[in-house]
């Protein structure tokens, strides 16, 4: 039986057919954020990640490199571990869908599947494009033609297994309408208008048509859909049908199931009628979040348009890389990612807000009591408010994290920093410096006050920032007791003489003219990976002569395909010449 203080989140697994970028980091750092905080809470984490290995996209780049689908995935998968580590992501276990335990137990749910008459043979009625080797439904079609070659397709028909989702059309329409299975509520009405209501269809689950991906056992020459593959990772990876592991009874089901929006179908959908197909408990929750986009376009790896993490982290730093993915990502919606935002964040936010209260504050400790402040206390009226803000910030967090809702998380954090802001403002601790005779207690009261913003403010934003806050918390003198989570909805632990410790600047300002400049030339430059090796070098062109010329006749030859002949005058002379481009002109 799953226990009540465990708690299992997931990301999707991503496919290794490209280096990772912004936008996985975003699903990744926002679920590393939650499994942080749960494990704040003292629950039991289970945070998964991993790798969606088969597929025929994956076995054609694997062969335009020459090398096997095997060694394809292991160098990218490398990368992405390689990320998450530096990234700091705190997961618990990271499945590859080409781990032989996840391959067995595939095959096992499958063959079950099928032996409840759940998964069925029948035919997959398409178009076939012979030279791709590829199958189409009519609707992926370009002008009728093949959408990667544009050549002609021909009617066909494979042999293929469909799975029945069909009989779950009922009962998915319930789970989505009549529970909080699926988040954003926006999502509820898509699936079930786009989806539910036109009559949900039987899925084709398997293929003839490529090896990569894990054989039928009881028919060669069929891979399972990558689709049921990926999916089944969520309970394989616990030791569902598997020795591997055997924690499923633990940890499963799953407390939220994490992705963007592209993919919620696949979720609400398909999973859980493979789920109750196969008699297994649901999710608790699906949760589909928006895309980071690069001006109006998706950040995807077939555009290019992608910023490297490493990049970002090596200039900012790896926390301040985790805040600005998560800070403008509004839940539900999508979010630009720009340089300009960016850097602005973490000028407004880190450096102006956040930076400046600890630096001021411990300052200010520093400058008017030597670094320990005296306990005598004064209040004033305007303390009581403040204190309650504070208090509340705890509350707030967490509800917001409950629902995924981290920008909502950061946006209170920070209002409660600028309180901070504004109540030294309010007090004018350099005014009150000036008498210290008369001023003393009121001043250390005010300090206090700071101090204590930042022990509270530095609790909540460690699931965020997990290798800044210790720093914050070595500079107000703030020890292991009073900075677990629970402590930050209580005011008044740090000892009344606390001694601070004055520490290097966490958030320095950037220039942003420079900086967007300096991204700019980076994004600009074409990354060796991506330079055709076709191309002369510099030196080589140098050498080029290039001459423009009137074009005087042209005409094809004979019995050749591919050339033509060309009388030019280059302005010196009449040349005659014979090009290989018949085929493009
Ligand atoms: O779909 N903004 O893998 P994938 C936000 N293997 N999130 C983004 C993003 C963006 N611009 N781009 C990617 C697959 N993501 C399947 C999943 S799960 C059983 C199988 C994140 O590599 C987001 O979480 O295409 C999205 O759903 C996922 O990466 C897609 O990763
Ligand atoms: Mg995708």
């Amino acid at each position: 039986m799953s226990q009540d203080n465990k708690f299992y989140i997931t990301t999707p697994i991503y496919y290794p057919s490209g280096n990772p970028h912004i936008g996985h980091c975003y699903t990744t750092v926002a679920c590393d954020v939650v499994a942080r905080y749960k494990r704040a809470k003292g629950k039991d984490v289970m945070f998964l990640t991993g790798t969606d290995e088969h597929g025929q996209k994956i076995e054609e780049k694997a062969k335009a490199e020459g090398i096997t689908p095997k060694e394809y995935v292991d160098k990218i998968v490398a990368n992405f571990k390689k990320l998450w580590a530096y990234l700091g992501i705190s997961y618990d276990r990271f499945i590859r869908t080409t781990d032989p335990y996840h391959e067995e137990s595939v095959q096992k749910i499958f063959r079950t599947l099928y032996e409840k008459g759940y998964i069925y043979k029948g035919k997959y009625v398409g178009k076939y494009c012979t030279p791709c080797e590829s199958f189409w439904t009519e609707s992926q079609l370009i002008d009728g033609k093949c959408p990667d070659c544009g050549r002609d397709v021909i009617d066909s028909e494979e042999e293929a297994y469909f799975f029945a989702l069909s009989r779950f059309a009922e009962p998915i329409r319930k789970l989505l309408t009549e529970t909080d299975f699926l988040r954003p509520e926006s999502r509820v009405n898509e699936m079930v208008k786009n989806f539910i209501d036109p009559g949900l269809e039987d899925l084709c689950v398997s293929r003839t048509s490529f090896k990569w991906g894990v054989p039928v056992d009881f028919d060669e020459g069929h891979v399972v859909y990558v689709w049921i593959d990926a999916l089944s990772n969520y309970i394989t990876a616990l030791g569902y049908e598997n020795s591997e592991y055997n924690d499923f009874d633990k940890y499963w089901p799953a407390d939220m199931h994490i992705m963007a929006k592209e993919i919620i179908r696949f979720h609400s959908i398909i999973w859980p009628a493979i789920l109750m197909a196969l008699e297994v408990p649901l999710p608790k929750k699906v949760i589909g979040h928006g895309w980071i986009k690069f001006g109006d376009q998706k950040m995807s790896k077939s555009l290019g348009n992608v910023v490297d993490p490493f990049v970002l982290g090596e200039r900012y730093g790896v926390d301040t890389v985790r805040y600005v993915i998560l800070r403008d990502m509004q839940f539900g919606q999508d979010s630009a990612f720009t340089n300009e935002s960016m850097i602005t964040r973490i000028n407004t936010d880190l450096a102006n807000d956040l930076g400046n209260l600890l630096s001021r504050s411990v300052g200010m400790v520093q400058k008017y009591f030597g670094g320990t402040l005296p306990t005598e206390r004064q209040a004033a009226p305007l303390d009581a408010e403040f204190e309650a803000q504070m208090t509340a910030l705890l509350g707030k967090v967490e509800d917001a994290l409950e629902e995924f809702h981290h920008a909502d998380a950061l946006s209170y954090i920070f209002a409660l920093v600028s309180a901070a802001n504004k109540y030294i403002d309010a007090n004018e601790p350099w005014v009150l410096a000036k008498d210290m005779d008369k001023n003393s207690a009121r001043l250390a009261t005010v300090l206090y006050h700071l101090l204590e913003t930042l022990r509270i403010v530095g609790i909540v934003l460690t699931p965020f920032m997990p290798s800044t806050t210790p720093h914050i918390f070595e500079q107000i003198a703030a020890g292991e007791s009073i900075t677990q989570w629970d402590k930050a909805g209580e005011y008044g632990l740090l000892p009344a003489d606390v001694t601070v410790v004055k520490g290097e600047n966490l958030f320095p300002r950037i220039d942003m003219e420079k900086e967007l400049e300096a991204l700019a030339a980076l994004q600009g430059a074409p990354k060796e990976e991506e330079e055709p090796d076709n191309l002369i070098t510099i030196d080589d062109f140098a050498k080029v002569e290039l001459t423009v010329a009137k074009v005087l006749s042209c005409e094809k030859m004979e019995k050749a395909d591919k050339l033509l002949k060309l009388k030019v005058n280059d302005g010196k002379r009449e040349r005659q010449i014979v090009s290989g481009i018949a085929k493009d002109y």
